[in-house]
């Protein structure tokens, strides 16, 4: 059983846990989703969450029963349109919209010697870090470019891990996404869910939100738990 006092490092996933911008990632989606004829629901948006940008445009064809209907190059062409749409939408980010208390504790991760790792399927996250001012505070990251497989694969916690010569068992990732979970899940690091605890039960500790994620919040909910099955 893992305990507080030997973790070394943090994953963090950028989208939906540092900002607010998985509503973008949702709107932008949406939008295209309206375009091609599918039908947008709240699952359908849950279950894209943390899912690279040609793996999310083959789930919304998938569930409205379109796998079939483009070619290669037309998909593609849909994705670049969806990132344009996207990246509209980023133009005014700026750090009013990191989430509550997601600045403090980076600051307080730092300060306490933590190592910092990005695990984000974005391609847009340098991006997004930058604006929000960020980029500063992280040791490392994973370029999501060269992975093989996208989130719910385990392997961008794996790697995020290996950024910081840490094993993924000295590791906490964060997630606010069922797909992300499962993906730290299979690394072996220590998985937070943060958000409805519903979609996100497979994670190891759950919060409701970013206010409640601290340093002694995680170290509390670590040592109730039983048995961490890792
Ligand atoms: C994150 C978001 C997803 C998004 C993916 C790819 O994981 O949670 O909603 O589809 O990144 O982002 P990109 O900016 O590369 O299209
Ligand atoms: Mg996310």
């Amino acid at each position: 059983m893992v305990k507080f006092a030997q973790i070394k490092g943090f994953l963090f996933d950028l989208d939906g846990v540092i900002a607010n911008t998985s509503a973008y990632h949702s709107k932008a989606w949406h939008q295209l989703a309206d375009e091609l004829g599918v039908t947008w629901t709240e699952d359908l948006g849950n279950q894209l969450k943390g899912v690279g940008r040609m793996d999310s445009l083959n789930l919304i064809l998938k569930y409205g029963h379109k796998e079939n209907v483009y070619t290669e190059d037309e998909k593609v062409k849909y994705a670049e349109e969806k990132n344009e749409n996207y990246l509209k939408l980023l133009n005014g980010l700026d750090k009013s919209e990191i989430l509550p208390g997601m600045e403090d504790f980076i600051k307080d991760l730092s300060a306490h010697h933590y190592l910092i790792s990005l695990a984000s399927s974005s391609k847009n996250s340098p991006l997004v870090l930058e604006k929000l001012d960020l980029r500063k505070y992280f040791d490392e990251k994973v370029d999501p470019a060269t992975l093989k497989h996208g989130k719910p694969d385990p392997e961008i916690y794996t790697r995020a891990a290996e950024s910081l010569k840490l094993k993924p068992e000295e590791c906490i990732g964060l997630e606010d996404a069922s797909a992300g979970v499962t993906s730290i899940n299979g690394s072996g690091a220590i998985s937070v869910g943060i958000g409805d605890p519903t979609v996100l039960k497979d994670a190891d500790i759950n919060f409701n939100n970013t206010s409640e994620v601290t340093l002694a919040n995680i170290e509390k909910a670590m040592d109730n738990k039983k048995v961490l099955n890792k």
